[in-house]
């Protein structure tokens, strides 16, 4: 017999196969038994009739536990009825393991039981559907870049300076010395787009987030272009290129997925250029003439991102913000030097900022002006002052994070199911 896997099940119709997987669940009614077999690729209904099949198969269907590991035998049907369109007619089970008390059921948990879990929480058939949008993500978004001759620059985990904010920062012992692990691979980007012109960055980030949101972890992975040459426009632009990208990617590669989610995907196909670009200072009005009040130079926190958002069926531009909202590194508008020519991406549905950037102050005068008013230790960015001493050229780029993109994605409610292992204040575990 061949070995095959669920996903290419329609390759075998007719035939006898045998696939090699786990109980996902059972049922059954009157003389029929039904096994439902997962094997990574997908989920298939089996199924054993009394009669057809021997009695000590039948015995094993009765015993056998959820999550216990098998090699199953059968004939492929094709049966619009199963899920999945296809069905085996079980003709042999052999079992590998026999699990004891699988501690999740299919019926609903609580999200602390789940999380305590997620080792196990990983094969339900939601998290699977999760994982698979995610890989999705970082696939459309590595090929969009490759695909436009940016460079992949790997940036240091060990940093020796802020680049978000001191309020924020992972402290580490590092030999007799203190470490950071980063929040952003951007400095050292900027440090390669003057070797490279483009390049991008990807890895993890670390934020010692306090709050307890469902929008925040403490370990999260962000993808960072960064171009020589680009103005602020340019970095709009370029958001809004690589949006509609990935979205239409994974649309059109995971569609199954995102079905199974019951994510409403005609959200998802809306997403085309272009995309609106309001100033702060007009996003703060709309806020207002909305009933969202807010004071003309703060930050905009969940409700204001909801809100907004919510007034588009795609992402929204915000740009130009008032200075003291914003990092050091943002270069300030020459029209007004109370704003600073940064830009949020607030994704529609209530998902919130999904990407910041900014255009990058370009001159060391200023540059040395803004470290020392933002207190950052001169030392530790001398070599970052370099680039400006070296040929400095204007520059920018942005941050997008993954779990943010995914958790919009995906159409779920907490950015802790868009990563396999989630970190948050009280979590580190498992
Ligand atoms: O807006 P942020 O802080 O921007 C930067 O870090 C810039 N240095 C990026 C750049 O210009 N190269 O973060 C960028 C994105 C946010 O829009 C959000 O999607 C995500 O990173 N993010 C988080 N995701 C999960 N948990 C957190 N605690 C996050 N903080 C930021
Ligand atoms: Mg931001």
């Amino acid at each position: 017999m061949i070995e095959t896997t669920i996903n290419k099940l329609q390759g075998h119709v007719g035939e006898d196969v045998v696939i090699k997987g786990w109980l996902y669940n059972k049922r059954s009614k009157g003389k029929i038994h039904f096994l439902l077999i997962r094997d990574g690729t997908g989920i298939v209904q089996c199924v054993a009739v009394r009669g057809n099949v021997p009695d000590d198969l039948l015995e094993l269907c009765d015993r056998i536990t959820q999550e216990s590991s098998l090699i199953a035998a059968g004939g492929v049907r094709k049966d619009d009825r199963a899920p999945g369109g296809y069905e085996l007619e079980l003709k042999n089970v052999e079992i590998i393991q026999m699990a004891k008390d699988y501690p999740i059921a299919l019926q609903s948990h609580g999200p602390d039981f789940l999380l305590n879990n997620r080792h196990l929480w990983l094969r339900s058939r939601r998290q699977h559907a999760i994982m698979r949008v995610r890989h999705a993500t970082v696939k459309a978004i590595r090929d969009f870049f490759d695909e436009r001759d940016f460079v992949l620059i790997d940036t240091p985990i060990f940093t020796p300076a802020a680049c978000e904010g001191t309020s924020t920062l992972f402290e580490v012992k590092y030999f007799d010395d203190k470490a950071y692990l980063t929040q952003s691979g951007q400095l050292y980007g900027e440090a390669a787009a003057m070797a490279h012109r483009k390049i991008y960055c990807f890895g993890p980030t670390f934020r010692a987030e306090k709050s307890k949101t469902r929008r925040h972890l403490t370990e999260f992975w962000m993808v960072e272009p960064e171009v020589a040459f680009l103005d602020l426009d340019g970095v709009m632009d370029l958001a809004e290129e690589f949006l509609e990208y990935v979205v239409r990617r994974v649309v059109d590669t995971r569609r199954q997925e995102v079905e199974t989610l019951e994510r409403d995907i005609t959200k998802l196909e809306a997403v085309k250029p272009p995309f609106p670009r309001i100033t702060y200072t007009q996003a703060v009005e709309k806020l207002a003439e909305s009933g969202v009040e807010m004071k003309w130079g703060e930050d905009f926190g969940a409700p204001q991102e909801a809100a907004l958002g919510g007034m588009y069926d795609r992402p929204v531009m915000v740009h130009r913000w008032p200075a003291q909202t914003k990092a050091f590194y943002m270069k300030r508008d020459p029209e007004d030097e109370r704003l600073a020519l940064g830009v949020d991406v607030i994704a529609p549905e209530g998902y919130g900022e999904i990407i910041g950037g900014a255009q990058r102050e370009d001159s060391l005068e200023v540059l040395e002006q803004r470290i020392s008013e933002h207190d950052l230790p001169g030392e530790a960015f001398k070599w970052y002052l370099d680039l400006r001493r070296y040929g400095t050229v204007p520059h920018g780029g942005f941050g997008l994070g993954v779990e943010r993109t995914v958790t919009w994605l995906c159409g779920i409610e907490h950015l802790r199911e868009s990563i396999p292992f989630p970190r948050m204040l009280y979590r580190i575990y498992p």
